[in-house]
């Protein structure tokens, strides 16, 4: 049976926007999805615009999907969201080591400055 996701997902350009806000999103959903393939298809379907790392090896390893997902620090990769939910997708850290959306600099990008 068809159905939604809500998702209110963090945005700030620093290079465009005057402050952080949350844009709302809601995705049609027929099956329970990894909240990393909500934002693949949020930002494929809806806006192009939307920033996250899209990089998945879906075990935990490469960090790169750690976000804070209804206020709890989660991988996006392997935490599942069902239609007829709405959550709070935000980066792991903000304002530190802040790129743009829901992007975050990693350790290694870190090292050295
Ligand atoms: S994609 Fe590598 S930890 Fe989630």
């Amino acid at each position: 049976m068809a159905g939604q996701i809500t998702a209110k997902v963090f945005r700030y350009d620093p290079d465009t926007d005057r402050a952080p806000y949350f844009k709302e999103y809601k995705v049609r959903a027929d099956e329970e999805m990894s909240v990393l393939v909500l934002l693949d298809r949020i930002q494929k379907e809806i806006d192009p615009t939307l920033s996250f790392r899209a990089y998945c090896c879906g075990l935990q390893m490469c960090r790169s999907c750690l976000m804070k997902i209804n206020g709890r620090k989660r991988f996006a990769c392997v935490t599942l969201v069902s239609p007829g939910e709405e959550m709070v997708i935000e980066p792991v850290s903000y304002p530190d080591r802040h790129v743009r959306d829901l992007v975050v600099e990693t350790d290694d990008e870190g090292a050295g400055k």
